[in-house]
């Protein structure tokens, strides 16, 4: 399963194609655009979140609700485009009013981005390292999360931070994949906890207040995962490393943490790595989940649980200094249109990266042609482990 996204935040619309889609996969549009709505929302957001109201539009690969098993090409229009026509116009001449963006914003891909293409105007660079492009990964990634909920699997995420703000948790590891039953939805910075929820929203008000930005962490909690996806035999069959590549591909994440994460190199063995015992229903299981669910690059059959960490965003209404391009003279930073506080809606972002990797993973352990083989071979894997544990 790959996908590839095309698209300028201020261009006509997102384009993706998702190809090595099994047939015979339910998709529901509902699921899709709930996840796009999702990723719009979050309190701290800019305005661009009230011009754009995410829909799929599916131009391929799916009929009557059902995968065809061929490419899936997707869309999805950017209501904004239609103040842009002229400055991000495919072709004709540039307007001859144009304001080039000429000064480069410290912790955003401008500065580094006009001199690896040799572009005089930062927009050319800033239109795709915009984190817009995130809303096709996120439907993209759709097709993926429908694909693992047939497999049994469930992928959810919350806030843990935002700023100095923190949500204190005794043993996530363990107690993480039962707030899936709490409404994580209705917190408006998606944290489980009500008062750790108002902390981090009077954090990111004060950092509106003061011209700031803020940045955060967050958990993914999968669950329903089988034993025994991804591999050992080398680097890249490492189910560690595949997440890792894919959570650091969304802008501004700084770290990753699978389970204990850095926690584990401070604590002595004993208290970090999961015992394993035989449990009469379950088979093989552990007591603790320090590993967060993922033992020599496989899944163990506990939940996958990775923590993320986000930069404040970049575009600060009090903006620091730069250097002028065109005069190399002293300036400030670039201001536009943006975000205080993101972390609520990265966090849907990253769900989508682990939903595609994952996917993968189960399609490399259990053929890619038609749901039907996959289920009956999923159905047999179960059955052959739980033999073994006998
Ligand atoms: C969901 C999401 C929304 C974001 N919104 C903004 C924004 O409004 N303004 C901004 O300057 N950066 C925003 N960012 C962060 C930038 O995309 C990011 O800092 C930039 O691409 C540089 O990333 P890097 O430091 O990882 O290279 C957002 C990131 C994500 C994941």
């Amino acid at each position: 399963m790959e996908f590839v996204t095309a698209g300028e935040s201020h261009g006509p619309q997102l384009v993706g194609i998702v190809s090595g889609i099994p047939a015979g996969l339910a998709i529901s549009e509902q699921s899709i655009n709930a996840d796009l709505a999702r990723r719009q929302s979050g309190y701290g957001r800019g305005g661009r979140q009230a011009i754009e109201h995410d829909r799929i539009t599916v131009l391929s690969g799916i009929r009557f609700g059902t995968t065809l098993g061929t490419p899936i090409a997707l869309a999805i229009e950017n209501k904004d485009w239609k103040n842009w026509t002229d400055r991000m116009a495919a072709f004709g001449e540039a307007p001859a009013n144009l304001v080039r963006e000429v000064t480069p914003r410290p912790g955003h891909a401008d500065l580094v981005g006009i001199l690896k293409n040799d572009m005089e105007d930062c927009r050319n660079i800033l239109e795709r390292a915009s984190a817009r492009e995130t809303a096709m990964r996120v439907a993209a990634a759709g097709i993926a999360k429908e694909f693992l909920a047939q497999m049994g699997v469930d992928i959810f995420s919350y806030v843990t931070s935002i700023g100095d703000a923190i949500f204190e948790e005794e043993d996530p590891f363990m107690d993480a994949p039962d707030y899936k039953t709490l409404d994580i939805e209705t917190s408006e910075v998606r944290c489980p906890d009500e008062e750790a929820s108002k902390r981090m929203m009077a954090a990111i008000d004060k950092a509106k207040e003061e011209g700031e930005s803020l940045g955060g962490t967050f958990r993914v909690v999968v669950t329903g995962l089988i034993p025994a996806l991804g591999g050992f035999e080398s680097g890249p069959e490492r189910l560690t490393s595949q997440l890792g590549q894919a959570l650091f591909s969304i802008p501004a994440i700084k770290g990753v943490e699978f389970g204990l994460g850095f926690e584990a190199a401070r604590k002595p063995g004993s208290h970090v790595h999961d015992e394993i015992v035989l449990d009469d229903k379950q088979g093989f299981i552990r007591t603790s989940n320090n590993a967060g669910g993922l033992e020599g690059g496989m899944t163990t059959g506990m939940p996958l649980i990775v923590t993320l960490a986000m930069k404040p965003i970049p575009t600060l209404t009090n903006p620091l200094q730069t250097v002028n391009i065109d005069t190399l003279e002293v300036a400030e930073a670039s201001k536009e249109r943006s975000d205080v506080c993101a972390v609520p809606a990265a966090a849907v972002v990253a769900e989508s990266e682990v939903a595609f990797v994952l996917a993968n993973a189960y399609l490399k352990k259990f053929g890619c042609d038609t749901m039907t083989d996959i289920k009956q071979n999923l159905q047999s894997f179960k059955q052959r482990i739980k033999t073994m544990s006998r």
